[in-house]
């Protein structure tokens, strides 16, 4: 089993991938290969597919089985059993909104680096305290935006977040100007219509001009 600061450290080298990890909500399976082709090809490779809809796990089996580079993780996460299915599915990270004490037990017992959420300074410590210095900053933009998770990065600098919720490309910058974020994470590169219609090369351009965002810390 690997130690948590293991597990932490690949959860970093997932969050320097590119400036954005988008969060994806698909109905229909059969889409996933084909976006998680467009989302490598532009160069958003980590890609968290949400266990909001009943083909979500199916989806993560396609992406981790046939794209290549695709480093795919799931989100969504809320209890052991999803934390299993993820990593029986193929999924390479896991990423929770919040977090229980019993979640937290089984990622201590489960391969599958998690990236945990957090709202508050409170939650925060809490997660330093069970090993966690990567974080989810969740509801990014309803929780406080940029000023509450800059006002952070003093009392508590040896914590990064990839904050996510209400991100958008014309927000991002403020959020990765900040010294203690390495990655936003949004669910604009995969919007319903696209995924729909199947406009692999509007997704792709989404994803490119996501990619190009600059990433400081
Ligand atoms: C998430 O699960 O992280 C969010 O639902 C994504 O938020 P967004 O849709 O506002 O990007």
């Amino acid at each position: 089993m690997n130690s948590i600061e293991q597990k932490q450290q690949q959860i970093e080298t997932t969050m320097r991938l590119a400036p954005v990890i988008p969060v994806v909500v698909i109905d229909d399976a059969r889409a996933a290969v084909p976006m998680a082709r467009a989302l490598v090809a532009g160069g958003t490779p980590a890609i968290e597919v949400t266990l909001r809809t009943p083909a979500a796990l199916e989806a993560i089996r396609a992406i981790a089985a046939e794209v290549e580079g695709a480093v795919i993780g799931v989100g969504t996460v809320l209890s052991a059993k999803d934390l299993l299915a993820a990593m029986q599915a193929g999924a390479r990270f896991a990423v929770s909104p919040g977090v229980s004490p019993r979640l937290l037990d089984a990622a201590d017992d489960c391969e599958l680096p998690l990236l945990p959420g957090a709202a508050t300074a409170s939650e925060v410590m809490h997660l330093l305290e069970r090993g966690y210095r990567h974080l989810k900053f969740f509801p990014a933009v309803p929780a406080g935006g940029h000023k509450l998770l800059g006002a952070w990065a003093s009392p508590l600098p040896q914590v990064r977040f990839c904050p996510t919720g209400g991100i958008s490309l014309a927000n991002a910058p403020d959020f990765l100007a900040l010294p203690n974020v390495i990655c936003v994470g949004g669910s604009w590169l995969t919007p319903a219509d696209k995924l729909g219609a199947g406009d692999w090369a509007g997704i792709e351009r989404l994803a490119r001009e996501a990619a190009a965002l600059r990433q400081r810390a």
